[in-house]
């Protein structure tokens, strides 16, 4: 029996989603949240009505920047109930990046159950759109009002729900992908491995350089030579060789560990493609995307799934690949993945777990 209450929303609202989903701008009815004080620790975990936050202007989150967040999706089976995918790992990850900012773990098998029972609940909420699914962003922020730079020792943490279409307005095509050459993101023992948004803040500038060129993502170097590849602003991100090679920057403790990634490393060789974590000179990638030994590029992530590259634009120089078509590469792991996700097939790695939605919602939820 879960501890966490599930406290009555006023009135279930039967939610209308415009034809124009897009990414992370509606939210659902209801959220989870619990609180964290020194003295206490975790303390009432709920799923109430969503609601503005209450935050002191001295609120550490705010000054500091003590946050971090993560991200998962639940996707509709044709048989009416849910998948979640690997969200443990997600569960994981917000702890190891909790730890990298000096905040406290949460309880990660009650932050799964607090995904699945939001999810169940708010099941109606999952739109009815070809690549739709509900993207479920947990955050823990600092709340104490103190501008001592220290760690705070009041969290919130709580759990909202997104119904979205595909990440990128164009769906399932190939994106360009604009090369940082002089700002950078992250650096081997910074906190580029952890999902806190400074990371992300840092990007801001440069992606408005980026979609002046026509770019909708930026790839970063390695901050200390700026020769390496190290990931791209939403995503991981791969080169295919030839017909069969694919290879990826290794987790160099600067970008991210992504589970889409992590997926794509177990899934390709299993579909018949050589795959490897190697190191990849900015450079050399130009130059063999040029000479046609780079064949297609992909990115990787929860949110862009499996986004074909079909530009990569760097100072003057600008390389096309596949045509700025999806390749087959892309093509077949996009299928692969998605068709896991949504239980379309089977799913021989046990990464999906299926959330038994609640079919007596109203009554439950409205009083
Ligand atoms: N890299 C960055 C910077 C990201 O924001 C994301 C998205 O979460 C990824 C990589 C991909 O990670 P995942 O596949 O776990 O979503
Ligand atoms: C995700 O893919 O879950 C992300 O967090 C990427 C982006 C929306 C920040």
């Amino acid at each position: 029996m879960s501890s966490i209450k599930i406290e009555p929303i006023l009135k279930q609202v039967t939610p209308v989603l415009p034809d124009g989903l897009g990414f992370g701008r509606h939210f659902t009815g209801r959220m989870f949240s619990q609180r964290f004080t020194e003295a206490e620790g975790w303390s009432e975990p709920a799923i109430g009505p969503y609601e503005n936050l209450v935050l002191n202007p001295a609120a550490a989150a705010l000054h500091c920047g003590q946050m971090v967040f993560d991200g998962t999706k639940a996707y509709r089976r044709s048989d009416g109930d849910l998948n979640l995918f690997r969200a443990e790992r997600n569960c994981e990850r917000f702890n190891r990046s909790a730890e990298r900012m000096g905040m406290p773990p949460v309880d990660v098998a009650l932050h799964f159950d607090a995904i699945e029972m939001l999810v169940a609940l708010e099941h109606r909420w999952v739109p009815d759109v070809d690549a739709g699914s509900l993207y479920v962003r947990p955050v823990m922020i600092a709340t104490e009002p103190v501008l001592e730079v220290r760690a705070s020792r009041e969290y919130l943490h709580y759990i909202i729900l997104s119904p979205v279409g595909p990440y990128f307005p164009d769906g399932f095509n190939p994106v360009s992908v604009y090369v940082s050459h002089d700002q950078v993101r992250a650096v081997r023992g910074g906190t580029g491995e952890a999902k806190t948004p400074g990371n992300y803040a840092a990007s801001i500038a440069v992606s408005e350089a980026a979609r002046k060129r026509g770019c909708q993502q930026v790839l970063w170097l390695d901050a200390v030579e700026r020769r390496y590849v190290d990931e791209v602003g939403a995503m991981n991100i791969a080169f295919v060789y030839g017909d069969n090679e694919i290879r990826t920057p290794p987790l160099s403790g600067a970008i991210l560990h992504g589970i889409t990634r992590d997926s794509v490393l177990k899934l390709a060789p299993d579909l018949g493609y050589e795959i490897s974590e190697t190191p990849l000179k900015i450079d050399d990638v130009m130059r063999d995307i040029q000479n046609g030994d780079i064949t297609e590029a992909f990115g990787m992530g929860t949110a862009a799934v499996i986004a074909p590259v079909g530009r990569l634009v760097m100072l003057d120089k600008e390389v096309t690949l596949n045509d700025n078509r999806t390749g087959p590469v892309a093509q077949r792991l996009f299928d692969q993945l998605t068709g896991i996700q949504y239980g379309r097939i089977d799913d021989p790695y046990a990464w999906t777990s299926r959330v038994n939605i609640d079919r007596r919602d109203a009554a439950v939820a409205t009083s």
